[in-house]
């Protein structure tokens, strides 16, 4: 597909492949400089995209936190934070959810049969966008682009990820391994299954491997759009 957005997949994992726990208070993966590290690439994106499961459990609020790369993104023109975005069949979203309570302008891409119960519940805390009856992520990616969105940075959970990279529309993988396991197969993996296009002898390409605190970085080429950006941290 052209005409989308370039895409980085961000996720830390445990080492047992895992995205959080199965249940209770959320499981913090990273360390403090692996926040820090994600904020360098969040403050590089046009836009940030969480699916509507982690705007419920986590409660993000997706904003660049250091004042330095806030001050250098107004400088050159933009806002201080990129579009958040999400995407919903169901419309069930808390208004009083920091995502949607901080920083500047939320898109929501919505089920059709949803709009109107997350028009009801959001008021115009965010931009509805209709996604149809089943909304893809290459739908969403395409509806980015035509706002502008030159590079996006998805940050989970499960669902969003897996759609991403079944759809073929990733550029960049990076996944953070953090030492410990969750050990409760209830939990959420990083994927769910599928027929991923890295299978067998057609595998990802590594760009770099390297420790962030106790966590190690690996960086992943998914597509042959990654050759025209330059070199990330
Ligand atoms: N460790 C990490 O890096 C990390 C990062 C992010 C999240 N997480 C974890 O991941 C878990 C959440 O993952 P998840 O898979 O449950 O949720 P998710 O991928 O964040 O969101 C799934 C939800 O997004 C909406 N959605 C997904 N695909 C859609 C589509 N094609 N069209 C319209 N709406 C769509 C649906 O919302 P509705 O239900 O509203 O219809 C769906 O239930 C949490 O435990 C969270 O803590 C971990």
């Amino acid at each position: 597909m052209s005409g989308r957005p370039y895409v980085v997949l961000s996720a830390c994992v445990s080492l047992d492949g895992y995205l959080d726990s199965a249940g209770g208070p959320r499981l913090v993966l990273s360390g403090p400089e692996d926040l820090d590290r994600v904020d360098e690439v969040r403050a590089r994106s046009d836009a940030v995209l969480v699916g509507a499961g982690t705007v419920r459990a986590d409660r993000p609020r997706l904003l660049v936190r250091s004042a330095q790369r806030r001050a250098a993104r107004t400088a050159a023109g933009r806002p201080e934070a990129p579009l958040k975005v999400t995407v919903t069949t169901s419309g069930d979203l808390d208004p009083t959810s920091p995502f949607f309570t901080t920083g500047g302008e939320k898109v929501v891409v919505c089920a059709t049969g949803a709009l109107a119960r997350a028009r009801r519940r959001l008021g115009g805390l965010g931009t509805l966008v209709d996604g149809g009856a089943e909304p893809t992520m290459e739908g969403v990616a395409r509806a980015l682009d035509e706002r502008g969105v030159a590079r996006l940075l998805v940050e989970g959970g499960r669902a969003v990820h897996t759609q991403f990279l079944l759809g073929g529309l990733a550029d960049e993988l990076h996944l953070a391994i953090a030492p410990v396991f969750v050990g409760d197969c209830a939990a959420p993996r990083f994927t769910d299954d599928g027929s991923f296009p890295w299978q067998g002898a057609h595998r990802a390409r590594l760009l770099d491997a390297r420790p962030v605190g106790d966590i190690v970085l690996a960086r992943y080429a998914l597509s042959d759009r990654c050759e025209q950006q330059e070199v990330v941290s």
